[in-house]
Formats: structure tokens, C-alpha cells, sequence
């Protein structure tokens, strides 16, 4: 048979991870299908920022709509299903707490039986998180084996939609595979999630169009990696024989503290107390104080390895926002 491209079908290709994804993909000349909800006027900005919207074809679907999924796993029957959508912030999930259950855990029950009906030896990667691990830090970090303890809706949607990976592998023998990656982040991360929040605050601020930076707790850590490396690992994970179950991160973490004062001195403020406000509203009923990965089984297994670091992530995001809002600080 002649050589047929590859397909992959990637849900949530408006997000920050969808578009990375979908430029890597292309690069090994994949045939790449974005699944988009309906809307009025869905926002392609993400996408146009990697120049890919042309480069995409797109179906509709919406992860709590199970028929709408059938149909896109019937009509593609793609090589790959990456499920990147999601409910993401965790924030917004107390208040949101049945949404974010529908499209992150049943969601996941509608693709899987859809692959299971309509296209069984499609492999599929299912988008989770560090914030299943929660408060389990008994050796400073968390790997594979480090059991769940879930803080947040957001996180218990993740556990479930976990599981339901694992179980349709071991009930069906489908090729599925969970990503557990820790924070990753770029210039089109999420304006809500806090270091696009710091970085387009910092910007805003240098640049005379805000005064202050409202944040919540600055004292917890996140071990950040640039999503753009994380798209591989997602990308390996589907090459092997056999499918598995990864941690992806970096191995180093920092405070968001650190993320605030590194960020404001790449956009060329020094005292970056004078702007920055403690406020309540963006603390959280329940935190996760401390990721860190121990990344050794991607590492030996697949080769991967984050490539940016935390200062050059922080420094790319900083230098991002300076340019949207118009003018590159002068400190550069
Ligand atoms: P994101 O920017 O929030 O993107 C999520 C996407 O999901 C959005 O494009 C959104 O569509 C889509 N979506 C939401 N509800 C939907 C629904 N009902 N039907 C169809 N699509 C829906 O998230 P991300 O940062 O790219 O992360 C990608 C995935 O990895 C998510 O599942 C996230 O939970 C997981 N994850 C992220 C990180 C991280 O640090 N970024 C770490 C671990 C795991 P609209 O654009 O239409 O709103
Ligand atoms: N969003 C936000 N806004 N977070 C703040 C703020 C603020 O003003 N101030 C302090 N933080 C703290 C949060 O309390 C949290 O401890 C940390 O900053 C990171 O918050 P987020 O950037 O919102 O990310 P997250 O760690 O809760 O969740 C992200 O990473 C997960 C992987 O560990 C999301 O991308 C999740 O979808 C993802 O699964």
C-alpha cells in the first residue's frame, strides 16, 4: 500500500497545548483534524499564533455531547486521538464542579466507547495532570508510583478520567496511554492560569496600562516546563508497542514568588513588591503546596527531556506580552 499519511484527531486545538501539538504533528507530516465546539465565534488566536490556522481541518464536537463524538471517531477513524480538552482551571473548578466532571471525566467515557465501537485500533492519549497527586509528596516528588490525592473538582475529574484510560486498556485491549504532566506553559498559555497572569501583568504594567497585579498564594511551588517540549512526550507516547503511563516534567520546581520576581526583572522592574496585591480572591479552598517530578521512567524509556529552562520559559513570556501590547521594553 502506498505510504498513507498518518491522521490525528486533537481535542481542546484552541487551547495552549492543542496548537503546539498540532505544529509537531504537521512537522512529521501528519494529517491534523481539530475538534472544536460550536460557537458563535470560536477564537482561533492560539492557533493563528503558530500560523496553523490554514493548516487544520476541523470537526465539530463537544466532549459532553456523546453523539458528537461518535461522529468524529466514526467519519475520521484517525491513527491518533490526542484529548487535550478540558475544564483546565482548576480556580474556577469548586464553582464549576458538575461542568468540569462532564467534560473531563464523561467526556473521556464518550470517546473511549467510541473508539471501542467505531475504530479500535486507534491509540489514544489522555491529558493528565500532576494535580491528581495533590498532597502526596512523601519523597519530595511524585512519580508513577506515587499514590493520588486529588484537592480540587478539577483534580477528582482527572483521577476519573485516569482510570477510565487504564480500564478500557485492560478490559478491551485498546492502545491508550495517560500523560501525567506536570505545569507546562508559553506565550498562549491561558490568561487565568498565574504565570500568563504574571507574565501579561508585568507587560501591562511596564508599559503604563495597569497599576497593580492582584495574586493569591505566592508561596506554593509548580515544577513549569515550556509546553512546546511537552507536546513530544505526548507525541513518544503513542510510537511505543505498548501503551503506558508517563510522568513528564522538568525534576525542578519553584515558588510562584520566584516565577513574580524573575518576571518583573525581565521586564525590567526591580521592585516588583511595590506592585504586586495579596488578594483572597484568588487563594483557593483547598491548595496543592508542592509538584515535582521525577521524570526518570519518560527519560530512560523515551528519551524525553525538557529543553527550555525556567528562566528562558519566564524570559520568553515576559518578552511575549511586552510585544503584544506594542512596544519591546527598552531593559532588552
Ligand atoms: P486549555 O488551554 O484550557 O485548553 C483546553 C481546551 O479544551 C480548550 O481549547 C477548550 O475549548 C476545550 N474544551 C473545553 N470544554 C470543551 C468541551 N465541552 N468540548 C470540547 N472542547 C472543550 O488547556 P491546555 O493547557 O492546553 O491543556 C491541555 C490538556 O492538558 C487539558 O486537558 C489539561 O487539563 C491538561 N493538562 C494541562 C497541563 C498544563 O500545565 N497546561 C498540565 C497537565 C494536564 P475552547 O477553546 O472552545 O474553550
Ligand atoms: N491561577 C492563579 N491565579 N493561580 C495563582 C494565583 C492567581 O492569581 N496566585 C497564586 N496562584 C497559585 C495557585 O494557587 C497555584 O498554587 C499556582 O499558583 C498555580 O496555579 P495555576 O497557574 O492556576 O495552575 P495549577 O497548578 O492550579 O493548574 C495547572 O497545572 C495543572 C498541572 O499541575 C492547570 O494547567 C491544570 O489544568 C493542570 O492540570
Amino acid at each position: 500500500m502506498a505510504n498513507m499519511a498518518k491522521t490525528a484527531l486533537i481535542t481542546g486545538i484552541l487551547g495552549q497545548d492543542g496548537p503546539y501539538l498540532a505544529k509537531l504533528l504537521l512537522s512529521k507530516g501528519y494529517k491534523v483534524y481539530g475538534m472544536v465546539r460550536r460557537y458563535s465565534n470560536p477564537n482561533f488566536e492560539n492557533l493563528e499564533y503558530l500560523d496553523l490556522t490554514n493548516k487544520i481541518d476541523y470537526m465539530e464536537g463537544d466532549m459532553t455531547d456523546e453523539s458528537s463524538l461518535y461522529n468524529v471517531i466514526r467519519v475520521l477513524r484517525p491513527t491518533e486521538v490526542y484529548n487535550l480538552a478540558a475544564q483546565s482551571f482548576v480556580g474556577g473548578s469548586w464553582e464549576m464542579a458538575k461542568l468540569t466532571t462532564e467534560v473531563n471525566s464523561l467526556g473521556v467515557v464518550f470517546l473511549l466507547n467510541g473508539i471501542k465501537l467505531f475504530s479500535p485500533r486507534t491509540k489514544f492519549y489522555q491529558a493528565s495532570t500532576s494535580e491528581m497527586f495533590g498532597l502526596s509528596n512523601t519523597n519530595g516528588y511524585q512519580d508513577e508510583k506515587t499514590p493520588f490525592h486529588p484537592r480540587s473538582p478539577y483534580a477528582i475529574s482527572k483521577v476519573h478520567a485516569y482510570w477510565t484510560t487504564i480500564n478500557f486498556r485492560e478490559s478491551f485491549g485498546l492502545f491508550t496511554t495517560n500523560g501525567i504532566l506536570f505545569n507546562h506553559e508559553s506565550p498562549i498559555r491561558g490568561i487565568q492560569f498565574v504565570t500568563r497572569k504574571i507574565s501579561d501583568g508585568v507587560a501591562k504594567i511596564k508599559l503604563g496600562l495597569e497599576k497593580k497585579l492582584y495574586l493569591g498564594n505566592l508561596e506554593t511551588m509548580r515544577d513549569w516546563g515550556f509546553a512546546g517540549d511537552y507536546v513530544e512526550a505526548m507525541y513518544l507516547m503513542l510510537q511505543q508497542e505498548k501503551p503506558d503511563d508517563y510522568v513528564v516534567g522538568t525534576g525542578e520546581n519553584h515558588t510562584v514568588k520566584e516565577f513574580v520576581k524573575l518576571a518583573f526583572r525581565y521586564g525590567g522592574i526591580p521592585d516588583w513588591e511595590k506592585y504586586v496585591v495579596i488578594d483572597p480572591r484568588f487563594k483557593r479552598p483547598a491548595e496543592v503546596y508542592e509538584l515535582k517530578a521525577k521524570a526518570d521512567k519518560v527519560t530512560k524509556a523515551l528519551g524525553w527531556k525538557p529543553k527550555v529552562s525556567f528562566d528562558e520559559l519566564v524570559k520568553t513570556m515576559v518578552e511575549a506580552d511586552l510585544k503584544r501590547y506594542g512596544r519591546v521594553s527598552k531593559s532588552r
